[in-house]
């Protein structure tokens, strides 16, 4: 099913936590809300399922408007932060809890309950203890809970975020899996943009209550809309430009020359695509700097160079000159192409 939020807004006080949300989720996508706490995210997903009405707008599941809908009667399945599990149940009953209060038959609830364990790799487990469970596991068990219902629309609010680095991880592929495995329509709510690039059809990133951008992973990274979601997603350099005749200036010193319709107060250059070397090269956009910090990771190191009294930061993949050290002395490229100017976001840059 798909949902439609057409106008959204809400107040607690005078305090404006969501103004006017338009966005359109597509029927089986996975759509994220993503941005920085108290942006909004859960707010926006209670309405959706019915645990606090907006001030105003209208929002649709399917065509059905839903707006004041009592939660129990959307058919939407919401995973919280904190799993919210029965403590006092095995996991059996915590999975077959909403089958029992919706009177299903004893023999179909044993064969959901056993579907759905099954989907989350834990068919065994039914009569476990809860505090038996690792955090995974919980986590599972409180996926496998939602799923039982078949809902129409899978809400997810932070759910991977009590679990260590590793586990969040293979969770971001089983999460996907089951997602794709159903087909149905999925809201995950996340601040952490690795599990939102990975996982999501369509993200939309929120800032003190308004929604900056929706659009594909991809896109947000290439072509952002603003300062605010530039330095939201991945790494950047992101620094205030006057337009020249040529290009831009940045800050107080360095012109660049950027493609003649580029139009925006803020330039905004991926670490990746800046080319670092000894050699000066013969490229517009090239110039000197000072090597100020070096960080080794592996896959690719991290300078920092101060360049025309600003610092880049670069992320080098192929050296061909070797490692450089701070206080050497390079040269920074930058191609025409890789320089993105935007607007001012709402609420600023992030920081
Ligand atoms: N019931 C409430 N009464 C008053 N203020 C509220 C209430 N619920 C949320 N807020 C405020 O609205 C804003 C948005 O809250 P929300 O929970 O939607 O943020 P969030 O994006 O989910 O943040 P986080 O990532 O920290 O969970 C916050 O400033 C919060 O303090
Ligand atoms: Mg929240």
């Amino acid at each position: 099913m798909s949902v439609i939020m057409d106008g959204i807004s809400k107040s607690f006080g005078n305090f404006k936590a969501v103004e006017n949300l338009q966005l359109e989720v597509k029927e089986g996508s996975f759509f994220t809300f993503l941005g920085p706490s108290g942006c909004g995210k859960t707010t926006t997903l209670r309405m959706i399922s019915g645990f606090t009405y907006p001030d105003s707008g209208t929002i649709y599941i399917g065509n059905e408007n839903v707006t004041y809908t009592a939660p129990e009667k959307r058919n939407i399945g919401m995973v919280f932060q904190n799993y919210a599990l029965f403590p006092h149940m095995n996991v059996f009953e915590n999975v077959a809890y909403g089958l029992i209060m919706k009177k299903f038959k004893k023999q179909d609830i044993k064969i959901r309950v056993q579907k759905y364990l099954e989907m989350v790799e834990l068919s065994g487990s039914e009569s476990k203890k809860i505090s038996e469970l690792s955090g995974g596991q919980q986590q599972r068990i409180a996926l496998a809970r939602s799923l039982a219902m078949e809902p129409r629309i899978l809400l997810l609010d932070e759910p991977l975020s009590n679990l260590d680095a590793k586990l969040r991880e293979t969770m971001r592929a089983e999460l996907k899996r089951i997602q794709q495995e159903l087909g149905i329509t999925t809201i995950y709510v996340t601040h952490d943009q690795t599990e939102a690039l990975t996982m999501s059809d369509q993200i939309a990133v929120f800032n003190k209550g308004i929604c900056q951008q929706v659009s594909t992973p991809e896109m947000l990274y290439d072509k952002p809309a603003n300062s605010f979601v530039a330095s939201f997603i991945g790494e950047a350099n992101l620094f205030p430009a006057k337009k020249t005749k040529k290009g831009i200036l940045l800050g107080s010193g360095a012109e660049l020359i950027t493609l003649p319709d580029a139009e925006g107060e803020f330039a905004l250059i991926r670490p990746a695509s800046i080319k670092i070397s000894k050699i000066k090269k013969p490229e517009m956009n090239c110039f000197e700097g000072v090597v100020s910090e070096k960080q080794f990771y592996g896959t690719h190191t991290s300078y920092t160079v101060n360049a025309k009294g600003l610092s880049f930061k670069v992320n080098s993949v192929h050296q061909a000159d070797g490692y450089y050290h701070e206080g050497d002395e390079v040269f920074l490229t930058i191609d025409i192409k890789d320089i993105t100017l935007v607007p001012e976001g709402y609420g600023g840059t992030y920081k």
